[in-house]
């Protein structure tokens, strides 16, 4: 198992349990600091089939692993539930709400034709969030490349997609523009890397023996990972030129990139462990924050990965160097690293050397809640990476899906501890701008639903796929509507019964 533990967390997600922290009230945040929750549009729209949509390499995926009926069929059905969604996040109280766009709906073959249908479904989402002046943070790149070209030329590992990720984006902003105001490039780039290149357990699937975790059809694990981030970069940030040169004199928004962001510390105290820690923190976080601040890859990679690690041009280096607006940080907790000589086993990138454990009473699908970890990746980036404006946009707990998850009181402590950290940082000179809970409603977490996100509880047996709130709805919701101080133990009954209206 030690070997699959690091992978099985990626597929499952993470969290858990806390003694508490301090009390504190929403209007203690800096003036303009927004508060939302998020989707992504493969996890919750459905309607894979429908209005002209084809599929992306998620679709492929599932049916390959006959998963695709439980996302054909079950999904949260947002595609037609959009306007009670969106009511429900106007209940809560939420100023901002993060959302993806579906590539291979709006664009169904990747490129060429736009979807009139996929585009009027995006504009009417937006103009319902607008109604209710939730702030839209659109994602652009939320895993679900379209199949098309993954078929035609291998998707992230050619450089072909460069072009055509420009030319989408080019679409979304022309089209959505003037409502959206925050774009995200791409979700996790080290995660989508490392997870569809390396270990071969996410879309498209690709590694090479004795690498991957699953048994690979196609791909190279000791190359991939690096060709496929070097050309998300320069996607990015081709992306993010063409906005500053064509929209943003008129539509004034911003755009970003996310970075998957565990916080790590030394196993133990020896010197081994201890640069083990910072070299995982340059393969893990300066992978992508430091090509972005500084033009190229950390030397510690350079040295290690050698040959196999894409160089810049200098006009490329150029490009990349400074092409973001803000950073979104998706961060769920903390792991120690633990030095490793001649790895073989997969721990998400082998040329790090180490691996990855577990803190406390953590298992595969239970985490203890170490809000300081939080605090520690917003400090490393301020002192590190410039102190750039920063919107956490993912941080939540898993927990089982079944009809006795509503009283999530324990989603309660692990929400209220880490929105505790994210004032400690902000108070203590983080550029930190917005918090996004994920994730909105139980949703379909990678491989099944058997472990669930959700504010909201979602029956997914039931053909109305039924919303109920959890607890950490209600929780959430005082809080954000709030002007006293809350207290994690929020109960049922001293919510606002927002529900029932
Ligand atoms: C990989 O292939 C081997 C041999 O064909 C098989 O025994 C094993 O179950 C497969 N593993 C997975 C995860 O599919
Ligand atoms: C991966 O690519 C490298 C460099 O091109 C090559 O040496 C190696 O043999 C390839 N591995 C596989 C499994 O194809
Ligand atoms: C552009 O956006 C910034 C920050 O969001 C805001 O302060 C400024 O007033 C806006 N300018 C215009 C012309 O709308
Ligand atoms: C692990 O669980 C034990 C017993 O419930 C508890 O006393 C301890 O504080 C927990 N450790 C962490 C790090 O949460
Ligand atoms: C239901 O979920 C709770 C936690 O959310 C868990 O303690 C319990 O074991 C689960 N029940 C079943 C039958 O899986
Ligand atoms: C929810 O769970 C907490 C602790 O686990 C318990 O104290 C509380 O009474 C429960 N609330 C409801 C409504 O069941
Ligand atoms: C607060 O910021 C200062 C200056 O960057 C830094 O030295 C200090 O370690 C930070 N404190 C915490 C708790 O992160
Ligand atoms: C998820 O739960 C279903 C039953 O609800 C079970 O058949 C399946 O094995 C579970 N999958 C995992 C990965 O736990
Ligand atoms: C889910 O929906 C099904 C079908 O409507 C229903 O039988 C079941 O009781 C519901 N489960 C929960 C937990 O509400
Ligand atoms: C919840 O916390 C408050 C403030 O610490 C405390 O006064 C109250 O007794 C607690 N309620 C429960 C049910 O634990």
């Amino acid at each position: 198992m030690k070997q699959s533990f690091f992978v099985i967390t990626i597929i499952l997600g993470l969290a858990f349990s806390v003694r508490c922290s301090y009390d504190y009230s929403k209007n203690e945040f800096p003036e303009g600091f927004v508060f939302g929750s998020a989707f992504s549009a493969f996890q919750w729209e459905g309607a894979i089939d429908e209005d002209g949509r084809k599929p992306s390499i998620w679709d492929t995926y599932l049916q390959s692993s006959n998963g695709h009926e439980l996302i054909k069929d079950i999904d949260c059905d947002g595609y037609h539930k959009y306007k009670e969604d969106v009511r429900l996040m106007y209940d809560m109280g939420l100023d901002a709400f993060r959302l993806s766009i579906s590539w291979p709906r709006l664009i169904p073959s990747g490129t060429g034709h736009v979807n009139p249908k996929g585009l009027r479904f995006y504009k009417n989402l937006l103009n319902e969030l607008k109604r209710y002046g939730i702030e839209p943070h659109v994602t652009l790149h939320h895993n679900d490349l379209p199949q098309a070209l993954e078929d035609e030329y291998g998707g992230w590992i050619d450089r072909k997609i460069i072009d055509d990720f420009t030319a989408f984006a080019d679409v979304c902003f022309r089209e959505f523009g003037n409502t959206v105001k925050h774009w995200s490039t791409i979700n996790e780039p080290n995660m989508l890397a490392s997870g569809g290149y390396d270990l071969g357990v996410m879309p498209p699937k690709h590694c090479s023996p004795p690498f991957g975790v699953v048994n690979c059809s196609r791909g190279n694990s000791s190359t991939e990972p690096y060709i496929a981030l070097h050309n998300m970069l320069l996607a990015h940030a081709s992306t993010a030129r063409l906005y500053k040169q064509k929209y943003k004199y008129k539509q004034n928004g911003s755009v970003g990139i996310t970075i998957f962001a565990y916080w790590m510390v030394p196993f133990t105290s020896s010197q081994k462990d201890k640069i083990a820690t910072q070299r995982a923190k340059d393969f893990y976080l300066g992978w992508v924050l430091h090509p972005l601040l500084y033009g190229d890859y950390p030397d510690v990679m350079k040295k290690i990965v050698g040959k196999r690690m894409p160089i810049f041009s200098e006009d490329e280096s150029d490009l990349v160097k400074d092409s973001f607006d803000f950073l979104g940080v998706i961060h769920y907790t903390t792991f120690y690293i633990k030095h490793l000589s001649n790895s073989v086993q997969g721990d998400y990138n082998l040329d790090v050397d180490a691996s990855l454990l577990p803190i406390g009473n953590s298992t595969m699908v239970s985490f203890d809640v170490l809000p300081w970890g939080l605090e520690e990746v917003l400090e490393y980036i301020k002192q590190n990476y410039g102190n750039p404006p920063v919107y956490i946009l993912e941080n939540g707990q898993p927990s089982n899906h079944n009809s006795s998850s509503l009283n999530d009181t324990g989603r309660v402590e692990y929400l209220h501890a880490y929105i505790g950290s994210v004032l400690k940082s902000v108070r203590n000179g983080s550029d930190t701008r917005g918090y996004f809970q994920w994730s909105f409603m139980d949703l379909f977490e990678f491989l099944n639903y058997n472990y669930t996100y959700g504010l909201y509880y979602v029956n997914f047996t039931d053909p109305e796929r039924k919303r109920s709130p959890k607890t950490s709805a209600l929780w959430y919701s005082a809080f954000l509507k709030g002007t006293t101080k809350v207290h994690k133990n929020i109960s049922v009954s001293s919510s606002p019964g927002f529900f029932s209206q």
